[in-house]
């Protein structure tokens, strides 16, 4: 049974996760009214990132005794005056996280909670991936510029960038990101992010099916 302090940060950190994704879907939003359609594409690729870290959220909780708590989200901001600003703000908003998930290990280790900490651990490496992949675009935007030729083949790069769902192992998809799909059961994701009914399990879609 999962102590009560840790309980409800992990519940409280959900909220983050859920607020991350919403932040994103926001940023996805003003780079289609922009017409920037690959930024589009990369934000709404990171949404999917996040959902599968309030899902293992979720599911640990649950796993752990624990009860799921979900809480009103914050408003993301509207509007940005430019993409470098808008990595700007997503690359801050990701070392926040990385704090959060610090802070979340250290209250592990003094509530002597051994299974929370190893569960973080996975956190811990996919943050330092997660500030990684928002500095590389953020670098590539200040070197841009105002470069009008130069931003629009950067966003042809980033609509090539598609989801891929989590790794436990080497070769192996976390079959706990996964969800029933069928023509008659959708779950939230699909609806949410559009991906395509299979009748099979996924997250990612039809690619990630074949997979399996
Ligand atoms: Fe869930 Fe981008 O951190």
């Amino acid at each position: 049974m999962i102590n009560k302090k840790v309980e409800n940060a992990l519940n409280k950190h959900l909220n983050s996760e859920l607020y991350s994704a919403y932040l994103y879907m926001s940023m996805s939003a003003n780079f289609e009214s922009a017409n920037l359609k690959g930024f589009a594409n990369w934000m709404r690729v990171q949404i999917q990132e996040e959902m599968v870290h309030v899902r293992k959220f979720y599911d640990y909780i649950l796993q752990r005794g624990g009860k799921v708590v979900l809480t009103a989200i914050d408003s993301p901001p509207a509007g940005w005056v430019s993409p470098l600003k808008v990595f700007e703000d997503a690359l801050t908003h990701e070392q926040l996280v990385t704090n959060l998930i610090n802070a979340l290990v250290n209250l592990a280790f003094a509530e002597k909670d051994h299974a929370t900490v190893n569960f973080l651990q996975w956190f811990v490496t996919e943050q330092v991936e997660e500030e990684a992949s928002f500095n590389d675009v953020l670098q590539r935007l200040r070197i841009i510029g105002k470069d009008g030729g130069a931003l629009f083949m950067l966003d042809k790069e980033m609509a090539a960038r598609v989801f891929v769902p989590p790794a436990t192992t080497a070769g192996q998809i976390d079959k706990r990101v996964l969800t029933p799909c069928s023509t008659r059961t959708r779950c939230f994701l699909q609806i949410f992010f559009s991906l395509p009914l299979t009748n099979n399990w996924s997250i990612g879609g039809e690619q990630a099916c074949a997979s399996l």
